[in-house]
């Protein structure tokens, strides 16, 4: 055949020139380039994002997207593992910069590509801080099954949280903290069984009433945050306690006017442990290592199970 002879040609041409290639693409660390498809899934997922500051820009057709900004490979592989989308110009005080600067203008926003799901090795994807505004949370992110963990807090989106999020059963962080979010149940919850760390501070939980049943069912949960939930109910005994691992509770600001809640004082490996502004009543007397002492209206607790705990905050409570 003569087309046999230059093809072979090419081919050696080709196979010769992409290792040297990547070599000089990664500045150093060699590895696999990125999948074709995988590279075309995030070039569609950038399309359908509004990117005032140009963040983005070195996501192009053209390069190796293991080396674009906010993407990580695997070095083996060569698939994407990693998206590392907050806005770096994010602050903890968002709330008080509403406004012409809000966020600054490194925002990501507008639509989320399913084109996401090509990326059946993404474990970690963080678009926290960015700028989704009046778009739910997609029930498609409860297909990225390999996701390990998702921190879509203050990212803007609105409404219910989709259930479907409980079908992230390799999820270990979970960051929701949105005051536009809002969600009636939260039995979905108990499908993450490795979930370590969730955030779901400023979230609307007002019709969520039970919400604590399905939270302990997390055996591995360590750090629970739920401050200004509007969070009304909240059980003083639980039959059996299954989060024994908790070591950080923050349930600050939630208006549960009822007695002090008990469960939470034996929760042996409990560290930080915050109820500010709760109007509890009921009277705590801590542990003496502690070196605290708060007292509220009512009954005796004794905090003796808390050994390890080194933060106390029950300030803004009921004044005894
Ligand atoms: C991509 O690699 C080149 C060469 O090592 C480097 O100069 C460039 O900064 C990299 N681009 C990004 C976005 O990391
Ligand atoms: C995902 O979750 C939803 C709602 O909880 C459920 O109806 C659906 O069957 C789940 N899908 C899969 C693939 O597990
Ligand atoms: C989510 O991202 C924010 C901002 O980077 C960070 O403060 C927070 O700890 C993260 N949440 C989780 C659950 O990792
Ligand atoms: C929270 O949700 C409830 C019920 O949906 C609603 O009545 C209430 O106004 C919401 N609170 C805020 C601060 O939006
Ligand atoms: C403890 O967790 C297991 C599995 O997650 C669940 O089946 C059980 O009902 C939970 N117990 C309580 C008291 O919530
Ligand atoms: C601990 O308690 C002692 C005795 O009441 C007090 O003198 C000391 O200032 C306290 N230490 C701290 C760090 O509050």
């Amino acid at each position: 055949m003569r087309a046999g002879l230059p093809l072979m040609i090419r081919f050696l041409t080709i196979a010769t020139i992409i290792p040297f290639f990547s070599v000089g693409l990664r500045s150093g660390s060699p590895g696999v380039p990125c999948k074709e498809g995988q590279k075309r899934a995030l070039l569609m997922f950038k399309s359908d994002l509004k990117d005032p500051s140009n963040r983005l820009s070195s996501w192009t057709s053209d390069g190796d997207c293991c080396n674009w900004t906010g993407v990580v490979c695997d070095h083996l592989t060569g698939h994407v593992r990693e998206l590392r989308l907050t806005n770096p110009n994010s602050h903890q005080d968002i709330h008080e910069s509403f406004g012409d600067n809000y966020y600054s203008n490194t925002w990501l926003g507008r639509m989320v590509n399913p084109s996401l799901l090509h990326l059946k090795h993404l474990k970690y994807l963080d678009s926290s801080y960015n700028k989704f505004q009046g778009l739910q949370i997609p029930s498609f992110f409860g297909s990225l099954k390999t996701l390990r963990y998702l921190n879509i807090s203050e990212a803007g989106f609105q409404g219910l949280i989709p259930p479907q999020l409980g079908n992230l059963t390799n999820l270990r962080y979970l960051g929701l903290r949105d005051d536009t979010l809002k969600a009636e149940k939260l039995v979905w919850i108990s499908g993450l069984p490795h979930l370590k760390h969730l955030d779901m501070s400023f979230v609307n939980l007002s019709k969520a009433s039970n919400w604590l049943r399905p939270v302990n069912m997390l055996p591995s949960l360590v750090v629970l945050r739920m401050v200004i939930c509007q969070l009304d109910h909240i059980p003083l005994i639980l039959p059996a306690i299954n989060f024994t691992l908790l070591s950080i509770l923050d349930l600050s600001e939630n208006r549960y006017n009822s007695l002090m809640l008990r469960w939470a004082f034996s929760l042996a490996n409990l560290v930080s442990l915050s109820l500010k502004g709760c109007d509890f009543q009921g009277s705590v007397s801590t542990h003496p290592s502690t070196n605290t002492t708060t007292s509220l209206k009512g009954t005796d607790l004794s905090l003796d199970k808390l050994c390890e705990l080194i933060h106390l905050d029950l300030s803004h409570n009921e004044p005894s």
